[in-house]
């Protein structure tokens, strides 16, 4: 059988651009319009980007209509189950599962990159006590830019390993800092004996006045959640990130890029957004009215931690984190809590209601991930940087990928259809 050839029909001139095909291993191909414009005087219009390929990736794979999210080949379940963050942050930087020598080199880098430049930390003290954290985040990932001269070829591959190194290991670092800062407690310093999440947990709730222990089935599911989190191929942030590096910027900066996209609540602030509509809904008898203004568009009211671009039947990291949300609840005595019923009667009347049903709407990985981090002692604020501390492992395999291409990256610039004023001739103040 042949494979289906496309292209471009002006219909009234019948002047034809044909559109190559860009094959993948899995997944649709992508009909290369890049000569549109020079064959037809014409541009291609998906704002949204709902049918537009920005670039080819070998990382992850998703199938929104099957549920299926793969890492470089691996269904994300199997590595939730039997894998750690760090060994999927291994897999995803460097496309295949290490083995026993690799693995322990790499996280003894890792390890050994955790702590921060001592004047980092005053940076901290800079924003007000109330700043959220995101925006600590988003001004601290930055200023890294300042701090490693050393490094700053982005086409030398060991540059671009130890940046990746320095990146996975400061971001827990310094999203414990932007806690601490709120809370207004002391800063706690990296424990390198301690694995990735447990690591975080300590320089969270740890304080220098006693000793802390951290709870081994807490620390188990934030590195399950780390690990669902870990990339999400060309999502808002990673995208973010691969427009800012194809200018060839820094690449701290460009994580800080990533960062601040994360931080709206139609992406990585979902899970801050919704706990906050559950505390707005308040109980489960107003559920039904909270229903009735979600269905009502002039409301501007969503069920947030609903609903996917990709994901048009469930969200696969939503059925496990579902399951870890009980296990954490159960382990900490927390299952009869309130905000978890109120959520749990959410989920069955949108899962049973028409307005989701046709509109293919699910619980979304974010539905869940909030309750547990509530759970664990999290404050809502603080939701969103634990994502950018997982989804950092994504930012920094995509960035890669991109600036090791033949030739360096091109820089990523679309084009607009201009809707505003025509040219017009300047009038001078008087003649207005
Ligand atoms: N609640 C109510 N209605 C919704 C919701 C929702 N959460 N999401 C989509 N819809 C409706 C829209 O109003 C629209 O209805 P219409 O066809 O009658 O106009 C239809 O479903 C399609 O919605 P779009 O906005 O076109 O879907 P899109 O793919 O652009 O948006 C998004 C996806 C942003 C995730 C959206 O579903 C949403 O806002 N969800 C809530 C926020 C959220 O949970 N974000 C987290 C995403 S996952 C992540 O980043 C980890």
């Amino acid at each position: 059988m042949t494979s289906p050839t496309y292209s471009l029909v002006n219909d009234q001139t019948g002047e034809k651009v044909a559109l190559p095909l860009v094959q993948g291993t899995l997944g649709p191909a992508g009909a290369d319009v890049g000569k549109v414009y020079d064959k037809l005087d014409l541009f291609t219009y998906d704002p949204g980007f709902t049918s537009t390929c920005s670039c080819k990736s070998a990382i992850t794979f998703i199938d929104g209509d099957k549920g299926v999210l793969l890492y470089r080949g691996y269904p994300v379940d199997q590595l939730a189950a039997h894998s750690s963050f760090i060994e999927v942050a291994y897999l995803i930087l460097h496309g295949e599962l290490p083995g026993k020598a690799a693995l322990e080199e790499f996280e003894t880098s890792i390890r050994k990159h955790t702590m921060i430049n001592e004047s980092l930390k005053r940076f901290f003290d800079g924003f007000n006590y109330d700043a959220h954290p995101m925006a600590m985040l988003t001004g601290v990932v930055g200023s890294l830019s300042a701090f490693y001269h050393d490094t700053t070829n982005n086409r030398d591959p060991k540059h671009r390993e130890i940046f990746a190194h320095r990146m996975i290991a400061k971001i827990p670092t310094i999203a414990a800092a932007a806690f601490k800062r709120f809370f207004g407690q002391p800063f706690m310093y990296p424990q390198n004996h301690l694995d990735y999440c447990s690591n975080l947990l300590h320089m969270m709730f740890a304080v220098p006045a006693e000793p802390y222990h951290v709870d081994p089935v807490a620390a188990k599911a934030l590195d399950i959640l780390f690990i669902l989190h870990a990339d999400h191929e060309q999502n808002a942030s990673t995208s973010t990130v691969r427009l800012a590096g194809s200018t060839g910027c820094n690449p701290y900066a460009a994580i800080a890029a990533g960062i601040a996209a994360l931080w709206g609540p139609a992406h990585g602030g979902a899970n801050e957004a919704v706990l906050k509509m559950l505390g707005e809904i308040g109980t489960v008898k107003n559920v039904p009215s909270f229903m009735a203004k979600v269905k009502d568009k002039n409301s501007g009211v969503r069920l947030m931690g609903f609903g996917h671009r990709v994901y048009k039947n469930f969200d696969p990291r939503a059925t496990i984190i579902r399951e870890q949300c009980h296990k954490v609840l159960k382990h900490l005595g927390k299952e009869g809590d309130p905000q978890l019923e109120l959520a749990l009667e959410l989920e069955n009347i949108a899962l049973s209601d028409d307005y989701f049903k046709e509109r293919k709407l699910y619980p979304n990985v974010d539905f869940y991930s909030g309750i547990i981090y509530k759970a664990l002692g999290i404050p809502v604020n603080m939701f969103t940087p634990m994502f950018a501390i997982a989804r950092t492992v994504g930012w920094v395999a995509h960035w890669t990928e991109m600036v090791a291409e033949q030739g360096g990256p091109r820089i990523g610039r679309p084009r607009q259809v201009y809707v505003g004023a025509p040219v017009r001739e300047y009038k001078a103040l008087g003649a207005r």
